[in-house]
């Protein structure tokens, strides 16, 4: 027995032993970081940190925005690129890599994996999840879980559920229906929770169908723990609670971060009054003390992490995960002999990782510069291109690549989105690259036909200037030895390995979510549905930049002998390197229908598998199926139905480079319900009529602002005379006075646009105790124009303070 599991009936039985004033206690941490702690039965403040793609341990002031200083860690490449390498076992050896770091800091749950789905390419964070599809989602994030774990260290799937933008984040309500929900933003979390029980699971900030994910029964008790099976504990992001008591009856086991007493006494008090059974209390905290007995025993060690053999690791890594997009000529490999112009600052001043909760103080940092250099024959030349920070237009920096492109056999243009473009906290509003790097890629190819693109970025960026070069190499955010890989991939010594775990439209006006991304009116209608990514774009057949799947490599690999099982539930292929050059394929199976009761997809991955060959090296791969592949989660019913009838299994290279086809039939495992069928939706953004069969109950009408209340955003109250006075004076208190972030433009805009969205009710857990609840609650009554009761709440608070009471 692992995880919390093996710590059940030792919680019990201290939970037998505690007064209920600490159960209550037990309901939120301890500070930022910690759990509490319970001394006489030897529970320490278990740590929990940030991560996922390093170690976020604060070592001095405490924050969720990546401000403050950290201890250094190995920053591998962000979860964006580690997807694109497709590989499961590379996956597991990082985790258990993290799991080593977590434990030499004394960390007992790494705060991550992210698994919410890329509904729309301008997500500001995306380049902290996986993917478009949730198989591929899943699978990754089950083995970095099962890495990390396999060190008896927890982790933390998150955000949980339908998490998909970062724009109001703190309330929006997520509309959407339940079989788009189970196949799509839900299906990522249940694969992960199956084949890897993380120790804990964070719930969301926002809402799904009308109800807070920090007190969603329905999520957390129904689907998460009665269906899929979850043994783990439930925390909330950070600030993300709503309703303590309603979050203790509906699953909700430990509010982060902790510090503030208030909604534990809110619990308290609703035990005491009979408004929360003490047994629902008792189910929550035990499954804290459990995590508190896991965090005793990793204290009881003390271990090292060999931070060398992690560089190496990411270093392969980012290899893995680099997606060469294009390659005429076979422009790349380069040879040593070549004179090349370098060009672009993010070849000396590396992006190799996206801002906010997630940003890890890298061991150190490689330089592509720096590794091109060790690498060639003649002295390269350089040219910065544009400012790393900003891109601002400057006619001046183009004049010198140009220059130094035309003096060189190759250009190689290192571009790619400043931070500022894209973080935790905002969404990116368009997808083009700066202005002045576009005009350096024209201007650079131009002067020199041979010019090499090499693209950082945590999200698909547009290309309007794509058939200009001759090649791409897409790196994403590729960690802190991403510098060297880079280098590695140009000059052969490693073969990209990448293949894109996401859709490059031609613009994000292209994709189905664009007319509801982000929403209006504190409401987000999923009105696409199904239709996410590859789903959408193949079912419309409309063309794309690069499709999912897509990447190609140095050697050549053919496919042959594509054949199903007897039992129908796997299929084989043959594949060659017919190259003369080694290097790994990525080998997808997609599931077509040829007919269906019910609306599908054109096409949707189900299978895949890596492998890597020597040239001339074959191998024959099994690709498992399983019933419920061929599925659909069926309203009606309540369950996963397979439908029958004549499906294709294609077999390819990318979800538009199809090497084999294999017919299957199926026998049916129930007729489709009427709700089921009923909705035939067209692939694109639903009509009213469309989207109301497909939810199976009318759109809600969205909140109104007013009058405000505990939700309501500082944004939203700073719209009004009072409140326009007030927001500055309180933006100032929760994010101090800056000098923490030294004037860094992409924190500067990530603190403003989160504490704007911020919803009132945060204020309390982010002013660090300087804004009480009477406080807020004063606030909204003076804002909703009820004088008298904002008059009685002052009053309330000099009779307490004359009184020294403790709850305010
Ligand atoms: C983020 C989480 C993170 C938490 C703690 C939140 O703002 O959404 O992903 O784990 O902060 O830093």
């Amino acid at each position: 027995m692992t995880g919390l599991k093996s710590k059940q009936a030792a919680a019990s039985a201290i939970v037998a032993d505690m007064t209920l004033e600490e159960k209550a206690r037990f309901c939120s941490g301890e500070d930022f970081w910690h759990l509490e702690s319970l001394e006489r039965h030897g529970i320490p403040a278990a740590q929990v940190c940030d991560g996922p793609h390093g170690l976020r341990k604060q070592i001095g002031h405490a924050d969720h925005l990546g401000m403050n200083e950290s201890a250094p860690a190995t920053c591998f490449p962000t979860a964006c690129a580690l997807a694109s390498s497709w590989d499961v076992a590379l996956l597991e050896e990082i985790g258990a890599a993290l799991g080593e770091e977590c434990r030499a800091e004394n960390v007992t749950v790494l705060l991550g994996p992210g698994v919410n789905i890329k509904r729309h390419p301008c997500c500001g964070r995306n380049f902290e999840y996986f993917s478009e599809d949730p198989l591929l989602t899943g699978k990754l994030a089950a083995a970095l879980i099962n890495g990390v774990q396999s060190k008896n260290v927890g982790t933390s799937l998150k955000h949980f559920a339908a998490n998909n933008q970062e724009y109001g984040r703190m309330y929006i309500d997520a509309i959407v229906d339940e079989r788009t929900l189970r196949e799509i933003y839900l299906r990522g979390f249940e694969i992960a929770i199956r084949e890897s029980q993380p120790w804990t699971l964070m719930s969301a900030y926002n809402r799904v169908n009308g109800t807070f994910c920090s007190e969603h029964g329905w999520l957390l008790n129904k689907v998460l723990r009665d269906e899929w099976g979850f043994e783990g504990l439930v925390l909330t992001d950070w600030g993300a609670m709503n309703d303590r008591v309603a979050g203790v009856r509906h699953g909700l086991d430990l509010e982060m971060p902790g510090g503030d007493p208030g909604n534990d006494q809110r619990v308290l008090h609703a035990v005491q009054n009979g408004d929360l059974a003490e047994t629902d209390l008792d189910r929550i905290v035990q499954r804290t003390i459990a995590l508190g007995l896991l965090g005793a025993d990793l204290e009881r060690t003390e271990d090292s992490a060999d931070l060398t053999a992690h560089h190496a690791l990411a270093h392969r890594a980012a290899c893995e995960s680099a997606v060469l997009l294009k390659n005429d000529g076979d422009a790349l490999p380069l040879a040593a002999e070549q004179h090349i112009a370098v060009i672009g600052a993010f070849a000396k001043h590396p992006r190799y990782q996206g801002a906010g909760s997630s940003q890890v103080n890298p061991v150190r940092l490689d330089n592509a510069w720096d590794a091109i250099h060790s690498l060639v024959h003649h002295e390269p030349v350089y040219a910065a291109g544009y400012d790393p920070k900003t891109s601002a237009l400057d006619d001046g920096l183009i004049d010198e690549a140009v220059c130094a492109a035309d003096g060189a056999q190759v250009a190689v243009v290192f571009a790619g989105l400043p931070g500022i473009y894209e973080s935790e906290g905002f969404d990116r509003e368009h997808m083009e690259l700066p202005q002045q790097q576009q005009n350096l890629i024209t201007a650079v190819s131009r002067a020199n036909p041979n010019t090499i693109v090499v693209l950082c970025n945590g999200a698909p960026v547009a290309m309007p200037w794509v058939d200009a070069p001759q090649a791409i190499l897409e790196a994403y955010l590729p960690g802190q030895a991403g510098g060297g890989a880079i280098a590695d991939v140009l000059f052969g010594h490693a073969n990209p390995g990448g293949k894109l775990a996401e859709t490059f439209p031609r613009t994000r006006e292209d994709t189905a979510s664009d007319a509801n991304f982000p929403g209006h009116e504190r409401q987000v209608l999923y009105r696409e549905g199904l239709f996410v990514g590859y789903r959408y774009f193949d079912s419309a057949s409309l063309p794309v930049l690069f499709p999912f799947g897509h990447g190609l490599s140095y050697t050549t690999f053919a496919y042959a002998d594509a054949r199903l099982a007897a039992d129908d539930q796997s299929v084989s292929i043959t594949i060659t390197n017919i190259g003369s050059v080694a290097g790994s394929e990525v080998v997808q199976l997609y599931v077509h229908a040829l007919a269906s009761p019910v609306y599908k997809p054109e096409q949707e991955l189900k299978a895949f598998q890596k492998v890597f060959l020597e040239p001339g090296e074959q191998c024959t791969l099994t690709l498992k199926l399983e019933a419920q592949d061929f599925a659909y989660y069926d309203i009606g019913h309540a369950r996963w139905i397979n439908p029958g009838g004549d499906f294709e299994l294609r077999i390819g290279a990318s979800s538009r480079d199809i090497r084999a086809t294999v017919a299957v039939k199926q026998t049916p495992s129930a007729t489709p319900s009427a709700a089921a069928t009923a909705p035939q939706p067209v692939p694109g953004p639903m009509d009213d009529e469309t989207f109301t069969a497909l939810l199976n109950k009318p759109i809600p009408t969205p909140e109104p602002v007013r009058p405000f209340h505990l939700n309501s955003s500082l944004e939203e109250v700073g719209s009004t005379w009072l409140g326009a006075r007030i927001k500055p004076r309180v933006m100032a208190i929760v994010l101090g006075d800056g000098s923490m972030h030294d004037g860094d433009e992409t924190l500067d805009k990530m603190f403003e646009q989160m504490a704007s969205t911020m919803p009132v009710r945060s204020l309390i857990t982010f002013s660090g105790g300087s804004i009480s609840h009477r406080q807020v609650d004063m606030l909204l009554a003076l804002l909703n124009h009820q004088y008298l009761r904002a008059f009685r709440l002052w009053l309330s608070g000099r009779q307490r303070l004359s009184s020294s009471a403790v709850v305010d």
